[in-house]
């Protein structure tokens, strides 16, 4: 089983090899006070994340969560401009909870295309159907009352309307995929999802991991592990990491202890041996952006090119090349067979409530915000989702 994981593995990001491996981070489309970002903002973003010091590449891609500008029906997100302005390419994002179709997200895009042209297009680097969206209905996400999501018979239809709606012209080239939770992608049940992407986008933190010996210096091994499973469960489709991070300040969750000195050690350990230049990612964050966190991810403050810590990659890493035997773990691994009994195993685990839930163990609301649909408030409702998507997930798969 090992090995024939650690086959799938190699298989999978050598043939994601084939596609760059970008860097980027992700980004909202408003301010945690839920006012828009304009054009300016954005390009502030892009400008930092260009520009940080010491990075490990550059930074020149961003991960983005609808296409419809904040306090617009239909409007293209101005960080399309600031994109085409700082030559920063885009994972766009389409909205698929919360609504009956995608028509305004497809609006959106089209109008875009209109406008800029190949300028804008040559930028799109893949396009994600829906953001944990089959994480906010499993088990899981219910029993963390993680707000509306969808199921995958729903995603499958939204990702064929926008191949439908996009069929022969640039934007049909693009590489279509999902963003989910890891323990969604090793349960069965959401296989018609993976059948019908390009790619297979893995939000994953071990800060969340609870009950798993979730203190930093296991959470390589940790993070390893749902990457496995995640590689594992999705038959040789490439995994694009679209969010992975570690707060550098906030209340501790079980062994997880945030700070600085934290965020440092899980940039170098996951993102300096595991992601950067090897799989395509998307660090959460560049800034903040969800106000109901009491941990902040940011690795910046107010946008300054000089971040929290040194982002200077070492040479040697503590967690071992090999999941097995990692301190702290236990030897069960988690393959797609056991997603679901993983997954079930979860739910009846699920004692934490993510970032959202103010800390309590008790499971209360995971995110204020996804309770606040439509327009592109929904927005701010899928960035609040993701970062505490991961929790219950995460404990899902391990158990
Ligand atoms: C597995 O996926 C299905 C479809 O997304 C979902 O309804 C179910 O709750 C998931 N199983 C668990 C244990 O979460
Ligand atoms: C960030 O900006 C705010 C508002 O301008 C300011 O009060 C704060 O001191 C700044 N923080 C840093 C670290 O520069
Ligand atoms: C996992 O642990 C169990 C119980 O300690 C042991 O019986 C089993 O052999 C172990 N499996 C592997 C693959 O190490």
């Amino acid at each position: 089983m090992r090995s024939s994981t650690a086959l799938a593995v190699a298989s999978v990001l050598a043939s994601g090899a084939s596609a760059e491996n970008y860097l980027g981070f992700n980004s909202g489309s408003t301010f945690p006070d839920k006012s828009a970002k304009f054009k300016k903002d954005f390009k502030a973003e892009f400008e930092t994340a260009q520009n940080l010091v010491n990075a490990p590449g550059t930074f020149n891609a961003v991960r983005l969560y609808t296409n419809v500008q904040a306090y617009s029906k239909d409007d293209p997100i101005e960080a399309f401009e600031a994109a085409i302005e700082t030559n920063t390419k885009l994972l766009l994002g389409i909205w698929t909870s919360e609504t009956p179709d995608i028509n305004n997200d497809v609006n959106a895009l089209k109008k875009a295309v209109t406008k800029y042209g190949t300028k804008f297009t040559d930028l799109v680097i893949g396009i994600s159907i829906g953001s944990e969206d089959l994480y906010r209905t499993s088990e899981t996400g219910i029993k963390n009352k993680a707000g509306p999501g969808n199921g995958p018979k729903e995603i499958v239809a939204f990702i064929n309307d926008y191949k439908k709606a996009f069929s022969g012209t640039a934007l049909g080239a693009v590489p279509v995929g999902h963003v989910d939770t890891w323990d969604v992608w090793v349960n069965g049940t959401n296989k018609p999802v993976i059948d019908a992407v390009d790619w297979v986008g893995v939000d994953e933190y071990p800060y969340y991991e609870n009950g798993k010996g979730n203190n930093i210096k296991n959470s390589g091994y940790l993070f390893d592990r749902a990457l496995d499973a995640t590689v594992a469960a999705v038959g040789g489709k490439p995994v694009w990491v679209t969010e992975t991070g570690w707060p550098s300040s906030g209340p501790a969750w079980d062994l997880a202890e945030t700070g600085v000195e934290n965020a440092k050690y899980y940039w170098q350990e996951i993102g300096c041996r595991k992601l950067f230049n090897k799989v395509p990612t998307f660090w959460y964050n560049l800034r903040d952006s969800n106000p109901d966190n009491k941990q902040q991810f940011a690795i910046t403050k107010n946008l300054s090119t000089t971040p929290l810590f040194d982002l200077t990659c070492p040479t040697t890493f503590d967690t071992p090349t090999t999941t097995a035997g990692a301190p702290g773990a236990t030897n069960t691994s988690v393959s797609p067979n056991s997603g679901s009994s993983g997954g079930s195993s979860g739910g009846s685990s699920g004692t934490q409530s993510g970032p959202n839930g103010g800390g309590s163990t008790t499971g209360g609301a995971a995110s204020p915000s996804s309770s606040s649909a439509a327009g592109p408030g929904k927005v701010s409702s899928q960035q609040a989702g993701s970062v505490f998507a991961l929790v219950a997930a995460l404990f899902a798969a391990l158990l």
